[in-house]
Order: structure tokens, then C-alpha cells, then sequence
């Protein structure tokens, strides 16, 4: 099995959308919408509200052409439609992500405006200059070969295009306790320091516009957005187990001890 196999494995799951959309039901709603989904598709630290901050921080404007790289469910994609007016294409290697992501957003009348692809972010199937925007969250903690991803994000983006990203950082080095979120085990978890980031983003083309330090903000809230996985049926839990919980209160330790760090950025395509 190839690393990026695996890493679709980890994910893969049966039927997610009929089961997030059962899990909705059970839940008492009613009306499908991004925002009312967001409690199980938005996959990272901070859910829905950090969706809202990164494009915010980063200033994307209405119209704008965003690709989602490592898109997962679709639910930031639907957030950038529904809330800030851009036209979104999402890419994810996890076959089964990309076919709920294409369900939930029918679901949600976006499909017009947020369409997904199977395929990896170190060989995307896209023109060269074809976005305003590259996005990612979560994601490169899956991604070895940091260069690459970023080399193909800068040949997708347009000239004077931008990544943005919120990303899961090294911090001290320290091993990391597993199973989390993104992996069961250290095969398929790939976290690399700011400053091997920076040197990454630079070495593809880049020039840094912002960089900003996000643990303490996050650290904050992990704890409860731990615990809220077991307030509702609608949760994280039915994309990744019983046992999420506990997987996001690894991370919460490794970020309160240092092993961790937390970063958003927005680097500009010369
Ligand atoms: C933690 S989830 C985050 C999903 C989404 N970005 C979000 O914030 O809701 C990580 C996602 O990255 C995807 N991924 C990991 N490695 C990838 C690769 N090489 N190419 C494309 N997607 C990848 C996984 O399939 C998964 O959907």
C-alpha cells in the first residue's frame, strides 16, 4: 500500500453522507444547510468559526475562484460559497469524502458552486493559472513531501494568486501519543516546524504576506470542542469513531505541551 493509500484509509468510512444526514435527523434538523452540517464536516481545530476567521484573516472576496486542498466533506467549501461568495473546487485522495462532499452540497443547492475531485494534492488535475485561491486546513500533517504540494499549489494558483492555509505545526519534536485525528499511527504523520514550512513555501515561489502564530487561540478551545463531540448525534464521531474524543484530546495535550503549534498563513504567488 502506497503512504497516500493509506492515508485514504485512515478516512474512509461507509456511507458518510447518508450517515451524517441520519445523524442530522436524529439531531431535530430539519433544514440541511453548511451551517447546520458544520458540527460533522467541518474537520480541524476550531470547527465552523475557524472556517470563518482564515477566510476573514485572509480577505477573500465574493466571485473569487478557491481550490480546497485535501477538501475532506466539503464543509469549508460550502461556508466559502454560502458565506463569502466564491466558486469553490475541492480535491481530496479519500475516495469516499469526495462522494459525500458531492451529496451534502446538492443537499445544500450549492452544487452549481462547489464541485470536488478525487485526486492528490501532489499531482492535481488542474491547469496551470487556474485559481485566485489556494486553501488548506489540515491537511499537510498528512503530506510528506511538503515541497511538492506546495510547488503544485503555486503552478494552480494564478499569477499573484494566494494560499492560505491553518495548519497543524511541529513544535518541540517530542513523539506524539496516537491514534489522532489525522493518523493511527506515525507512518502516515508528516508535521514539519514553521521554519522548515516557511523554507518550503519559499523554495516553491512564495512570498510570506502574512504568518501568524495560532496555538494559544486554539489550544483554548480544544477541551470543549472535544466535549462537544458527545453533546449531539451530528458530530465528528460518525466520520471517525467513537473515539474522537479522546483523538482530539491527544492533540489538545501535545499543543499545551509544546509538541504541537498551531499556524495560519497567507503566502502570494509572484
Ligand atoms: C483532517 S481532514 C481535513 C478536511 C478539510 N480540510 C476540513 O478542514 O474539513 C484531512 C483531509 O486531507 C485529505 N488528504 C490527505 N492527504 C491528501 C493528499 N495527498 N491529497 C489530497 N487530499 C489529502 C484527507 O483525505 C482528508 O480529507
Amino acid at each position: 500500500m502506497t503512504e497516500t493509500e493509506a492515508v485514504a484509509r485512515h478516512y474512509e468510512g461507509p456511507q458518510l453522507a447518508e450517515r451524517i444526514l441520519e445523524a442530522a435527523a436524529a439531531a431535530g434538523i430539519a433544514d440541511i444547510s453548511p451551517v447546520a452540517l458544520a458540527p460533522a464536516d467541518e474537520f480541524h481545530t476550531g470547527g465552523l468559526a475557524a472556517t470563518r476567521e482564515l477566510a476573514s484573516m485572509a480577505g477573500l472576496e465574493p466571485g473569487a475562484k478557491v481550490l480546497d486542498i485535501g477538501s475532506g466533506l466539503g464543509g469549508p467549501a460550502r461556508v466559502l460559497v454560502s458565506e463569502f461568495g466564491c466558486e469553490v473546487t475541492g480535491i481530496d485522495i479519500t475516495p469516499e469524502f469526495v462522494r459525500s462532499a458531492r451529496i451534502l452540497t446538492e443537499r445544500c443547492g450549492l452544487a452549481s458552486k462547489a464541485t470536488f475531485e478525487e485526486g492528490d494534492a501532489l499531482a492535481m488535475p488542474f491547469p496551470d493559472a487556474s485559481f485566485d485561491w489556494a486553501w488548506t486546513q489540515h491537511v499537510v500533517m498528512n503530506i510528506r513531501d511538503r515541497l511538492t504540494l506546495y510547488r503544485e499549489a503555486y503552478r494552480v494558483l494564478k499569477p499573484g494568486g494566494r494560499l492560505v492555509f491553518f495548519d497543524i505545526l511541529k513544535g518541540s519534536g517530542a513523539a506524539l501519543d496516537y491514534p489522532v485525528p489525522w493518523a493511527d499511527s506515525a507512518g502516515i504523520s508528516f508535521v514539519c516546524t514553521p521554519a522548515e514550512t516557511k523554507a518550503f513555501l519559499k523554495e516553491a515561489g512564495f512570498v510570506e504576506r502574512i504568518w501568524n502564530d495560532a496555538t494559544e487561540k486554539y489550544l483554548a478551545g480544544i477541551s470543549s470542542q472535544a466535549a462537544a463531540q458527545g453533546a449531539s448525534p451530528l458530530s465528528l464521531r460518525v466520520v471517525m469513531g467513537e473515539d474522537m474524543p479522546e483523538k482530539m484530546m491527544r492533540v489538545r495535550n501535545a499543543v499545551a505541551d509544546g509538541r504541537l503549534v498551531y499556524a495560519r498563513g497567507v503566502f502570494q504567488k509572484a
